[in-house]
């Protein structure tokens, strides 16, 4: 699809008709991994959840009932970082941001993600409301690594209107 069209139509989608299947969220990570991060660290870490019995007991414990609801019928990606690594220099943190440069090539992965997602023709839900120990439990995620989103992968059964958006004059100051 042409960029500028895939950037318009992408939607948040809290209703699915289907599921993407492990060949298509390959496909999907694969695209994703060509994110920019720091030193090119790629410090993104991802856990697939597409097998029905798997899919019902991270749903079930690592999201609330109202994040279960919206991604039924989907499948799951957790996402993390490994800490202390972008933004990180053999002496500690290259600056006062710290870890937030981990969290910051995490949200560029998966910015990726989601409009890879878009070009193979499935719908996502990125959702930061989580419980994170609950699934680091399950899907034995260790602990150098920070918990960030789930994000559904499915094809859409809804057709959200398009949210509002700040204009480019009220973010944004030109010098
Ligand atoms: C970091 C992040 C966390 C989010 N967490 C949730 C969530 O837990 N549940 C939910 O329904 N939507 C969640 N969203 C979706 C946003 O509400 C949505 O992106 C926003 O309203 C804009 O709508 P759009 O994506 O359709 O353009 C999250 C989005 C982001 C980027």
């Amino acid at each position: 699809m042409e960029f500028t069209k895939l950037i318009e139509t992408r939607r948040s989608i809290r209703k699915y008709a289907s599921a993407a299947s492990k060949e298509d969220i390959e496909a999907i990570l694969t695209m994703a991994q060509q994110a920019p991060s720091w030193k090119n660290g790629q410090p993104t870490r991802c856990y697939a959840v597409v097998t029905p019995e798997m899919l019902q007991k991270v749903s079930e414990a690592g999201l609330p009932a109202y994040n279960q609801n919206s991604s039924k019928g989907a499948a799951l990606i957790v996402t993390t970082f490994v800490k202390n690594l972008s933004g990180f220099t053999p002496d500690g943190p290259a600056n006062k941001a710290g870890n937030y440069w981990g969290a910051y090539d995490l949200g560029l992965h998966d910015a990726y993600l989601v409009l890879a997602a878009s070009e193979l023709g499935y719908d996502t839900l990125i959702m930061g409301m989580r419980d994170a120990e609950a699934l680091k439990e399950i899907l034995g995620i260790p602990d150098n690594e920070e918990v960030m989103s789930v994000i559904s992968v499915g094809k859409r059964a809804q057709e959200p209107a398009m949210r509002p958006r700040m204009t480019v004059d009220e973010m944004t100051k030109f010098f």
